[in-house]
């Protein structure tokens, strides 16, 4: 498996990627690959310590002997190990995503902790079909703010499960100017600055999320939080996840 562990050597070569070079390509995934292949070797070590909650996540979603999870924008596949000995009772995991460097990673950590039920798939989390057809579970980590049509991924989660499946999310997000009851409040300067900052990076943070999850949804589990950003000890990031199950009978 790639060297995992932090370094600043690692750490400068993200922190570039992230804040001066510029992304090319003439295509969602052209852009995607372009952004990661200069990362991939260092991704998991900086992005454990600015992707939070994702554990928290991973275990409040219930699994069953032979569920089929599906993890859309997988990258590493860093949420296969969030699931611990869980993982060993699952019919089969798909970790899908449209960067082959990133499923590079995650097909050597596959191999390197022996997994015989966990397989990478490159295809687009807006259409993708497991050889099953359908899923208990659909999770996105921080891959719905990469995915300009999220709402779209979301509607494939939904064809995906069967119901009483699970969706569970955890990504970066602003609240509405006015959210419903019940929902943080975001002050005008965050909901300006992070959606401006991150955008730079092709990272869309949207007021809409957590709203689309709650109307498609019986929401189990909703937190809302924010997170620490390395090298920056003041700022913390907003970050939400959801945990929700398809309504029998959709
Ligand atoms: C910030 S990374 C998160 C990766 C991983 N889920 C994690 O938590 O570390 C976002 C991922 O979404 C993937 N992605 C973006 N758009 C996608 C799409 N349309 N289909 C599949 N994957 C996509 C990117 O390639 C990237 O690996």
């Amino acid at each position: 498996m790639t060297e995992n562990s932090s370094s600043l050597l690692g750490d400068l070569k993200i922190l570039w990627h992230l804040a001066a070079r510029r992304v090319r390509g003439g295509t969602h995934a052209e852009r995607l690959e372009n952004f990661y292949s200069g990362q991939a070797d260092n991704y998991d070590s900086f992005r454990k310590r600015m992707l939070h909650g994702r554990r928290e996540m991973i275990d409040r979603v219930p699994v069953s002997e032979g569920d089929v999870w599906i993890d859309l924008g997988a990258g590493t596949g860093e949420n296969a190990e969030h699931l611990g000995e869980r993982i060993g009772s699952l019919g089969q995991m798909y970790l899908v995503d449209l960067a082959p460097s990133l499923l590079n990673v995650a097909s050597q950590r596959i191999e390197a902790r022996g997994w015989d039920n966990v397989t990478t798939a490159c295809a687009d989390a807006t259409t993708f079909r497991p050889p099953e057809g359908t899923a208990d579970v659909v999770t996105f980590s921080y891959s719905l703010t990469m995915i300009p049509d999220w709402f779209r991924a979301i509607e494939n989660a939904l064809a995906l499960l069967k119901p009483g499946g699970r969706i569970g999310v955890v990504d970066f997000y602003v609240a509405r100017k006015y959210p419903a009851e019940g929902h943080r409040k975001h002050g005008w300067s965050t909901r300006t600055v992070w959606p401006a900052w991150f955008g730079s990076d092709n990272v869309f943070l949207s007021p809409d999320h957590v709203p689309f999850l709650e109307s498609h949804f019986e929401t189990e589990v909703l937190e809302e939080n924010r997170g620490k950003v390395p090298y920056l000890p003041l700022v913390r990031a907003p970050y939400y996840f959801f945990v929700g199950r398809k309504p029998s009978g959709t």
